[in-house]
């Protein structure tokens, strides 16, 4: 699964966003340990606060199949990249401290990144 492929899937997702408060929609593509790619999208809700991230979606979907090792993440959104938010990296780091992160655009460009340079000091209970 190459990083152009991954991103892909990232912007294929977007299409099922649920988004019409922000009609902001984001794509998120999550590459398992064992070959798999999960993805997310954002999903809004008329009550503040009850959204969820694209970033968010992909993880709890892949941990609820079963799945506890990921690789690499990405990430695309309408804008030029697709910077995960402060909450999803939070979540990002308790389940792939070594995560490696692409943030796209929909024109392919993106940026590649890690978890680790994305959450310095990241909180963690070990
Ligand atoms: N959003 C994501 O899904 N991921 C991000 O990394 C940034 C923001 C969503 C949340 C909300 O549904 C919409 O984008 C606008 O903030």
């Amino acid at each position: 699964m190459d990083d152009k492929r991954l991103i892909e899937l990232a912007i294929e997702a977007m299409e099922r966003a649920y988004c019409p408060y922000s009609t902001f929609p984001v794509g998120a593509a999550l590459l398992c340990a064992d070959g798999t790619v999960v993805t997310g999208v954002n999903v809004e809700n008329a009550v503040n606060g009850l959204s969820l991230c694209a970033e968010r979606v992909a993880v709890f979907k892949a941990i609820s199949e079963g799945k506890r090792d990921f690789v690499r993440l990405a990430v695309a959104c309408n804008a030029p990249y697709c910077q995960p938010c402060g909450a999803c990296r939070q979540v990002l780091y308790e389940h792939a401290p070594n995560l490696e992160i692409l943030m796209a655009g929909t024109d392919g460009r993106y940026k590649r990144t890690t978890i680790r340079d994305l959450l310095p000091e990241a909180f963690s209970l070990e």
